[in-house]
């Protein structure tokens, strides 16, 4: 993909889990605008079918470009491996996705024992299931679905014993593998890395691909001059909901938090 001279970044999730990855986009490029579209309404995507995905990705990316965004950020595993290249086909728009970061594990794992945390979308898609073959065909990968994780991340308080508890699940069956690398690959679960990172203990190292896909953008986009710092977050579920959890995040320059259902 070229180079873009671009002032304004779209991004976009089933729900709060892209905000992973808005996070490190605006720590690596502070000085771009942002527009962040959570479709807290309809997630978990991974209950729907791939006609229906489509057609709420379509409505959010066109509402992103009528908002200025000259470049979409697809935060959200699931779509990306499902759908990312019909959106390519469909938008003249610069889009950059996101796949579960199963190659720098393989490289970083030392006892190559891998654990993967995904959506059972993710983990049954080609893309998915190709990265592997190519990038971690030496390596025992032990993938366990999330099951019940996005919509607990979505509307279970982050310090809540509940959500510890269904973490525990997940981080003691990986535990018990003897992995020594987990891959978070949806973009929910890192918004709650520490719990994971707390109950596996140092021995264990904890990955995304938020930071990938900064880096991507940041290459992507040499040139930011003229470009005004700003996030505006809107949400189909419930701003005041949305605007508590981004109070954790810490974000810079933010302008407004709306509900609004496309
Ligand atoms: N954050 C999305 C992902 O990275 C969650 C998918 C879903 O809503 O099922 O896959």
């Amino acid at each position: 993909m070229a180079a873009v001279s671009t002032k304004h970044i779209g991004v976009f999730d089933s729900g709060v889990g892209g905000l992973s990855v808005l996070k490190a986009l605006q720590s690596r490029r502070p000085e771009m605008r942002y527009t962040y579209f959570a479709d807290s309404l309809h997630a978990p995507y991974g209950s729907l079918d791939s006609k229906t995905l489509l057609v709420y990705s379509e409505r959010i990316v066109s509402f992103l470009q009528s908002q200025g965004a000259e470049l979409i950020v697809v935060a959200c595993n699931t779509l990306t491996t499902e759908l990312i290249g019909e959106l390519r086909s469909r938008f003249k728009l610069p889009f950059v996705g996101i796949e579960p970061a199963v190659k720098p594990a393989a490289v970083q794992s030392l006892n190559k024992r891998i654990g993967v945390l995904a959506t059972q979308r993710t983990l049954k898609s080609a893309g998915y299931r190709s990265t592997c073959q190519l990038y971690a065909s030496d390596v025992t990968l032990v993938e366990r679905v999330g099951a019940g994780l996005v919509e607990a991340i979505e509307h279970l308080p982050w310090t809540s014993k509940e959500l510890r508890a269904q973490i525990k699940y997940f981080t003691d069956e990986f535990r018990l593998h003897d992995i020594d690398t987990l891959v978070l690959g949806c973009t929910h679960y890192p918004l709650v890395e520490s719990l994971f990172c707390e109950l596996l203990g140092e021995s264990v190292k904890v990955l995304s691909a938020a930071e990938a896909v900064a880096k991507r953008v940041e290459q992507l986009t040499p040139n930011t001059q003229g470009s005004q710092s700003e996030l505006r977050l809107y949400t189909s579920g419930s701003a005041e909901h949305l605007a508590q959890l981004v109070e954790r995040l810490s974000f810079t320059q933010l302008k407004s938090v709306s509900r609004l259902e496309l």
